[in-house]
């Protein structure tokens, strides 16, 4: 009986939510820090008494650093202050929808008023745009699948931060790491040839070709070695809408290894 009740409140909210996606934010900017401020109010009142000052006094979740145990997507946690979580101890909450949208901004903005927060989408959909629409996937290798012209992405989710993975998409060569700088290489015999380096030392280097051959070179051997500062990353800013951004960096921050 108990049950039942749950997931008719489960549905009710799953009806509700939609009014908040209806309504996307078409700025990639995300949230505002107006809403990073008004979430900040919100938290202090309602819910640092449980979650405590940082976020981390539940254990096994911890808002600040975006740890969770049930929920992935902004879109959830949305779900979860309006359903709270019964037999928990966490509350619902009767919240307008620019006050959720305030809170998910602060807890997404890492806490930090004066930082960016990433909208977190739909890990599916973006995994669907990554490997169809989007053509990640076309220069991306992601767990053995895929070639290998671009940097392998399967752990991606632990290497780097919701802000760099959402710049990566929308500016490339903002975040263009060292190692990933493109190489064009003229060998002795007149071989002209450009790669991406898995390696390099004071005297060689090694590459993949874009034929995805590995190569060694030792640099003596050379008669060009450059290093391109060019990303060849393409930019997504004009391509993919605020929301697919936002599923994509969903997808990505999946990716933490095998
Ligand atoms: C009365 C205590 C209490 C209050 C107040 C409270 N929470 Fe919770 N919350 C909990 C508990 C306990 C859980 C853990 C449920 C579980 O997974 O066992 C939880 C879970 C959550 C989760 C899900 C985390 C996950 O791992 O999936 C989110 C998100 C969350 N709370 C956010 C908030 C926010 C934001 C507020 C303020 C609007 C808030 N909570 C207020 C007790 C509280
Ligand atoms: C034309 C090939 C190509 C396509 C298509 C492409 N990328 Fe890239 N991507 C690269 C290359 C090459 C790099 C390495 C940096 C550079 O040279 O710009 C890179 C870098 C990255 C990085 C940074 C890796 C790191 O270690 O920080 C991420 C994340 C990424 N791409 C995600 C994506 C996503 C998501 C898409 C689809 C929306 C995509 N890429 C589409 C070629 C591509």
């Amino acid at each position: 009986m108990i049950r039942a009740k749950f997931v008719l409140a489960a549905v009710a909210a799953w009806v509700a939510a939609p009014a908040w996606a209806q309504a996307p934010n078409l700025d990639h900017s995300d949230y505002t820090r107006a809403d990073v401020e008004a979430g900040q109010r919100l938290y202090s009142v309602q819910c640092q008494i449980c979650h405590g000052a940082n976020g981390d006094n539940i254990q096994g979740i911890d808002l600040k650093f975006g740890k969770f145990r049930r929920v992935s997507n902004d879109e959830d946690i949305v779900r979860t202050l309006t359903t709270g979580i019964p037999g928990v101890g966490m509350p619902a909450f009767s919240f307008q929808p620019p006050q959720l949208t305030a809170i998910v901004a602060f807890i997404r903005a890492g806490f930090d008023p004066t930082s960016a927060a990433v909208r977190v989408g739909n890990m599916e959909r973006g995994r669907a745009l990554f490997d169809g629409k989007a053509q990640c996937a076309t220069c991306h290798r992601v767990n053995g699948r895929g070639p290998l012209t671009a940097p392998d992405l399967s752990d991606i989710g632990s290497l780097r931060t919701l802000g760099t993975l959402q710049r990566t998409m929308l500016e490339p060569p903002a975040s263009l790491q060292p190692i990933h700088r493109p190489v064009r290489i003229v060998t002795r015999s007149g071989e002209t040839l450009r790669g991406r380096r898995l390696n390099e030392d004071t005297s060689t280097v090694q590459l993949i070709d874009d034929h995805e051959q590995l190569r060694s070179f030792v640099k003596a051997d050379l008669k060009q070695y450059a290093i391109e500062t060019v990303a060849t990353m393409p930019s997504y800013k004009d391509r993919l809408s605020a929301d697919e951004t936002a599923d994509l960096v969903a997808y990505l921050i999946s990716l933490k290894g095998l």
